[in-house]
């Protein structure tokens, strides 16, 4: 089974549904009192919003495979794809292959070690939401992204977190759940929808396209849908209120 047309077949198409207004409204109409009712007609102005349009919200794509031959490039480039086509997103890939980090973790790094954190630390802590293109590696995911995680800290907080998963059988989908364990320690939410591609090479040509695009794409919109409302909200949020940890 196709896993892009299975997860699609759990997305839901983002509610237009304004069920909330229409009974608010039945409520005045009725004369029924809403315990927030005022005589204040100003009260029912529409707010004010002119002001300049919110930054576009800046995405860090994760590639979380640094193996020789990897496959990560193609998934990656489709989902970028689909991140350009979506719109309104500052992307930024960080790819673990290109940060060679030590796996044994210091509080006194070389000077070698601090110029890849001066490097990468800062587009980690930049970014108002992650998606995290992964493998599924003996039931899990690759070191190297645990690696990147590991190294960092308030980086992750109280931002978003959406997954991109392949592999054989599993889609890399036992990847991702572990995943969601380890950002939930992380301060970060990570985000329901997925899009997963189960025995990932066959879905795509020699040239790296889809070759039936329709699932995957609909899938990583609701990945994206979830995930920039994640993103503005967290975003207002820690700028109201920077976030304790
Ligand atoms: C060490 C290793 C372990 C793997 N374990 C699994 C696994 O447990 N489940 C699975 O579905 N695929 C597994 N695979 C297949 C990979 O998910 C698949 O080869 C994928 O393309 C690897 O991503 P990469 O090429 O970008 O590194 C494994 C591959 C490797 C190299």
């Amino acid at each position: 089974m196709d896993h892009t047309t299975r997860e699609s077949a759990q997305v839901s198409a983002p509610s237009t549904d304004t069920d909330t207004d229409t009974d608010t409204d039945t409520d005045i109409d009725s004369g029924t009192a809403a315990p927030f009712a005022t005589a204040d007609p100003s009260a029912t102005d529409v707010p004010d919003t002119a002001g300049p349009p919110p930054a576009p919200l800046r995405l860090a794509v994760i590639v979380a495979s640094n193996r020789e031959g990897r496959f990560a490039p193609v998934v990656t480039d489709w989902f970028l794809s689909r991140a350009a086509a979506y719109g309104d997103l500052d992307v930024d890939v960080i790819d673990v292959a290109r940060v060679d980090l030590p796996t044994a973790l210091s509080f006194s790094p070389s000077d070698d070690v601090k110029a890849v954190l001066a490097d990468v630390s800062p587009r980690l802590a930049a970014a108002d939401a992650f998606v995290v293109v992964t493998p599924e590696y003996n039931h899990s995911f690759p070191a190297a992204l645990k690696n990147l995680i590991d190294w960092h800290g308030s980086e992750w907080h109280a931002k978003p977190v959406g997954f991109v998963s392949y592999g054989g059988m599993s889609g890399g989908l036992r990847a991702v759940e572990q995943l969601r364990q380890v950002f939930a320690e992380m301060h970060a939410t990570t985000i329901r929808e997925t899009v997963s591609f189960h025995g990932a090479w066959s879905h795509f040509d020699v040239d790296g396209r889809h070759k039936d695009p329709s699932g995957a794409e609909t899938a990583a919109k609701a990945l994206l849908n979830q995930l920039t409302w994640w993103a503005r909200a967290l975003r207002d949020a820690r700028s109201v209120r920077p976030y304790g940890g």
